[in-house]
């Protein structure tokens, strides 16, 4: 399975911070926000990504990282001239994808909780046999697309932004996909916005009843980081959880040896490297515990 990060978009709503410095690497908390979207790509057991950012902020993503080697993985880079919707980033990494499946997500969403890898690991075990996303209740579903289903329950359609939502179910910005997804995300027109729309291509898999539905429970949580208040409350989240746990959430260098992809040597090279900040002090704690206990 390929992964792929869509890091573009002008971040107006941050508006001057996001002026010079790409959204998906503003801080959260202690760690550029993309980490977040790259650690769940992670423990999906993802190897190969394609980060898509506009061409002002390529060359800060790859400063920050890297070919991925350091954390045992492959990152490649792309460019979104303009950000002309979600589903284009599928079009434009057609070749990468080639006829694998593939994990979408976007730079600035952010999921922690209970059971994520499993979680992770069956939506990507069944990705080749169409769509999966994700639903979550939030209290402000006409931000979001919504989620709408019939008396037994199903899946019946997907609506962008409904001024009268059908449920309080949000789809997040995590999509697993089979292979047909680029020619699928062909397929389709922009809309109002002029986008092509991520959930167009979703009621495209809902048509041919491949589209599978995951809701996640309240023991996950869901983070936006849209606003100046939102992206505040969820760095004040992961401190919460970070300081009373004594354990990093994201921690890239941590999942990447974990996962044995890595070995301890190259996370100790990496640990020494980080040594002045919290987070390399947090890596150096690692070295002196048994990480598998
Ligand atoms: O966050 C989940 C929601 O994401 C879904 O519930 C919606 O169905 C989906 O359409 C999308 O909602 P928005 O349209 O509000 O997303 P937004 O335009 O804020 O873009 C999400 C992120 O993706 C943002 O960080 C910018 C980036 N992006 C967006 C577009 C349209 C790109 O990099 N390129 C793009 O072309």
């Amino acid at each position: 399975m390929k992964g792929i990060i869509l890091a573009g978009g002008t971040g107006s709503r941050l508006y001057p911070m996001t002026k010079v410095i790409s959204k998906q690497l503003m801080p959260i908390y202690d760690k550029p926000m993309i980490y977040y979207s790259l650690a769940i790509l992670m423990l999906a057991k993802v190897r190969e990504i394609l980060v898509i950012t506009t061409a002002q902020d390529q060359n800060a993503f790859q400063d920050l990282l890297k070919d991925g080697s350091q954390w045992g993985i492959h990152i490649q880079y792309m460019v979104q001239m303009r950000p002309e919707g979600i589903a284009q980033a599928l079009i434009l990494g057609q070749d990468f994808i080639k006829n694998d499946s593939v994990a979408l997500i976007l730079g600035d969403n952010i999921f922690y909780g209970h059971s994520m890898s499993a979680i992770l690991s069956q939506a990507a075990s069944i990705a080749d046999k169409g769509a999966v996303v994700f639903g979550y209740w939030v209290k402000d579903p006409e931000q979001y697309g919504v989620i709408k289903f019939n008396n037994e329950g199903d899946v019946v359609d997907i609506i962008e932004k409904p001024v009268n939502p059908p449920s309080s179910y949000a789809v997040t910005g995590l999509y697993f996909y089979d292979s047909t997804a680029s020619e699928k995300s062909k397929q389709l027109k922009p809309s109002a916005r002029g986008e092509l729309e991520i959930t167009d291509l979703n009621k495209l898999y809902l048509n041919q009843k491949k589209l599978f539905v995951h809701k996640l429970g309240r023991g996950v949580a869901w983070l936006d980081t849209g606003t100046p208040e939102s992206l505040l409350k969820a760095s004040n989240f992961i401190q919460v959880i970070e300081e009373r746990q004594g354990l990093k959430i994201a921690c890239l260098e941590e999942i990447a040896y974990k996962l044995n992809y890595i070995s301890y040597a190259q996370f100790e090279n990496l640990a020494v490297h980080y040594s002045k900040s919290s987070y390399g002090n947090y890596l150096c704690s690692l070295l002196k515990v048994n990480m598998n206990q």
